[in-house]
């Protein structure tokens, strides 16, 4: 049945052209895709965003029918741990396959930044030991726990958040072809839950449509567990209001309701952004957001924190009416 299937993979790009966003990164993918000769390199950026579908577009278009015995892809933080790994790659990098002059095997590993150190000094290794045929393509969200060694051997190529517009754009697509009922709240939600982040929010279509049947605003919230956002605008109105007391009498009941700080600060952090407010004070609120989620990330995720940034903003507002 079409909805048991998993959206991710069933609406994995399968050209370089379907895939959204990251412009500049996928023009030198293209060209290398034209050329041939893949460089050895490493796709940085946060999660979700096309790094791992893109290269597996790259090499499926340069290797074509001998993709399957040609391109290896594998997960670094794999739980077979990294020996096996190692001996997979390596016994992959020295297999001998009858490929047309100019191209080379392709080996992705995703999540590369989750080797350790003498992990990553072995891989360096393989890679120099085996230019000749096999290319890599490294994929990781932080390209500092990368030794330089590694660093100095590949191409670096950047992926960023995609915008609302460019998720936007896919999950229409996918609403198209699966006939899905969605409203304008409904593609709201999903947007502003997913973070620029493409998995999320095909997933979250995806669970919302089977939880519910209809994909609206409601339905996606509570899908992902959201705080209810309209108490937060509130919390951030009374702010603006400077009513601090106000304030943190609407935020408690979340908090009881076993929200923590963190879901708490990253949706305030998120509707403060996108409100309706004085351009002055909406900068002010956001600096002090900083150091609130500084303090929340350094182990200090209490509600007491939580007021204490209301109090904080809320004076601020007060100061400048
Ligand atoms: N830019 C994009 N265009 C179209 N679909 C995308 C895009 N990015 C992600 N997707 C969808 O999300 C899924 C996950 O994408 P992908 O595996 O490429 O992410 P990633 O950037 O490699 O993430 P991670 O850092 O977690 O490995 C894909 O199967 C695809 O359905
Ligand atoms: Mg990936």
């Amino acid at each position: 049945m079409a909805s048991k299937e998993i959206w991710l993979e069933k609406y994995r790009p399968r050209t370089l052209d379907e895939v959204q966003g990251n412009e500049d990164a996928l023009i030198k993918l293209r060209t290398i895709a034209e050329e041939g000769n893949v460089p050895n390199m490493i796709l940085v950026g946060p999660p979700g965003i096309g790094k791992t579908s893109s290269v597996l577009c790259l090499a499926r278009t340069l290797l074509a029918d001998v993709f399957d015995s040609c391109a290896l892809e594998m997960n670094a933080s794999d739980e077979r741990g990294i020996d096996v790994v190692r001996e997979k790659i390596k016994s992959f990098a020295q297999k001998k396959v009858n490929l047309k002059p100019g191209l080379h095997k392709i080996i992705i590993l995703d999540e590369a930044d989750s080797l350790t150190e003498g992990a990553q000094q072995a891989l360096r290794m393989i890679i120099s030991d085996f230019a000749d045929t096999t290319r890599f393509v490294l994929s990781c969200n932080d390209s500092s726990k990368l030794i330089d060694a590694i660093q100095s051997r590949c191409a670096i190529l950047r992926f960023t958040k995609l915008t609302d517009e460019q998720i936007l754009r896919r999950l229409e697509e996918i609403v198209e072809k699966e006939n899905i009922k969605i409203d304008k709240g409904g593609k709201e939600a999903l947007l502003f839950t997913c973070e620029g982040d493409m998995r999320q929010a095909i997933n979250n279509l995806q669970a919302t449509y089977t939880a519910f049947k209809l994909v609206n605003k409601e339905n996606v919230l509570k899908v992902c567990d959201v705080p209810n956002v309209e108490v937060l605008q509130q919390v951030i109105a009374e702010c603006v209001n400077g009513n601090f007391h106000a304030a943190q009498k609407k935020l408690y009941p979340l908090w009881e309701e076993g929200y923590t700080a963190y879901d708490l600060v990253n949706n305030l952090y998120k509707l403060i952004q996108t409100q309706d407010m004085d351009k002055q004070l909406q900068y002010e609120f956001m600096r002090e957001m900083a150091f609130l989620k500084m303090k929340v990330l350094e182990g200090l995720p209490t509600f007491l924190q939580i007021s204490g940034y209301l109090a904080k903003i809320s004076s601020i507002a007060n100061s400048k009416k």
